[in-house]
C-alpha cells in the first residue's frame, strides 16, 4: 500500500490582494539542519516515507512551487506533476536545463532571475527578469497574475530566508525528521541576515500532528500589525 501524508485535507484562506499565500514545506533534523549529506546534495533520505508523501500531498494544493537554485542543482531527477507551475530561482543562470524540473512542461517553467540571467538563459527557458536583487512583491504580483492564487516554497535555506527576510510568508509546514546532524555551518529552515529581537516573525500552531518518531508542524503567521 502506498505511503500516505499525515494531512487529508488542508483548507487556506483566500489569498491576500494581490498576491499568492505563500507556505513553506520542509523537513529538518531534530537539531533544526535541513542536510543530511553535503549541501551539494539530495535530502531524500531525511525524512520517511510518510513526509515524502505528505510533501506531494502539500503539493497538490499548490498552484505553483519555487525553489532556490541550489535545490534544483543539488537534486538530480527532481520532477514535478505536469499540472504544476515551477519556478527557479536563480541570479546566475547557471542551471541545468535538461532536467526534468524544465523537460517535464517547458510551458510552466520559469526562472526568476535577473537582467544577467535573463541573457544566460535566453533561449533555454522562460525567465521572469525580477531586478537585482529580485523584488519580492514584484514575483508574487506577477504570479497572481498568471493565476496562481497558492505559491509552495520548497527550500532551500537561502531561498526561504529571502522571502522571510520581506514578511511575504502567511504558513510553515516542518516536519521534524528523528535525526541529529550537527554543524555549525549546516543550513537550517532559513539562513540569510539575523532578525533584532524586536523583529522576530510570530507564528501561530495550526497542527501538531505524529506518525512514528515524525512530527508534522503546520505554523500561520500571526495577524501583522
Ligand atoms: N530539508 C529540506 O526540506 C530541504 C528542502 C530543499 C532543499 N534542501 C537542501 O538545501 C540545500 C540547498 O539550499 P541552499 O540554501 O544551499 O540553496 P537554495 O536556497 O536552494 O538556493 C540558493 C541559490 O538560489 C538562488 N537564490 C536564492 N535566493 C535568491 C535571491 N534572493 N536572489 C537571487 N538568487 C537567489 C541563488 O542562485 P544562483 O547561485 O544560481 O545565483 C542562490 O545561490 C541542498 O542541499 C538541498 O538538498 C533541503
Amino acid at each position: 500500500m502506498a505511503d500516505l501524508s499525515v494531512y487529508d485535507r488542508l483548507d487556506f484562506p483566500v489569498s491576500p490582494e494581490g498576491r499568492p499565500w505563500v507556505f513553506i514545506n520542509m523537513v529538518a533534523t531534530i537539531d533544526g539542519k535541513i542536510l543530511s549529506g553535503e549541501r551539494d546534495e539530495n535530502v531524500m533520505d531525511l525524512g520517511s516515507p510518510t513526509d515524502h508523501a505528505t510533501m506531494r500531498f502539500i503539493e497538490s494544493q499548490a498552484d505553483a512551487v519555487m525553489i532556490g537554485a541550489g535545490s534544483l542543482r543539488a537534486t538530480v531527477g527532481l520532477h514535478y506533476p505536469e499540472r504544476l507551475k515551477r519556478l527557479v530561482v536563480s541570479a546566475s543562470g547557471t542551471l541545468d536545463f535538461s532536467s526534468k524540473f524544465f523537460t517535464g512542461a517547458p510551458d510552466k517553467a520559469w526562472v526568476v532571475t535577473g537582467s544577467r540571467g535573463v541573457e544566460g538563459v535566453a533561449g533555454r527557458a522562460q525567465t521572469f527578469d525580477a531586478g537585482e536583487p529580485v523584488q519580492w512583491r514584484r514575483v508574487l504580483a506577477w504570479l497572481h497574475g498568471l493565476g496562481v492564487e497558492r505559491l509552495l516554497i520548497e527550500g532551500g535555506s537561502e531561498l526561504n530566508a529571502a522571502l522571510l527576510a520581506e514578511d511575504l510568508v502567511d504558513e510553515l509546514f516542518l516536519t521534524v525528521a528523528p535525526k541529529v546532524k550537527l554543524g555549525s555551518g549546516i543550513p537550517t529552515y532559513a539562513g540569510g541576515q539575523p532578525l533584532p529581537r524586536e523583529g522576530l516573525l510570530r507564528f501561530s500552531l495550526m497542527s501538531c500532528l505524529t506518525h512514528d518518531d515524525e512530527v508534522f508542524l503546520r505554523y500561520r503567521r500571526t495577524a501583522r500589525s
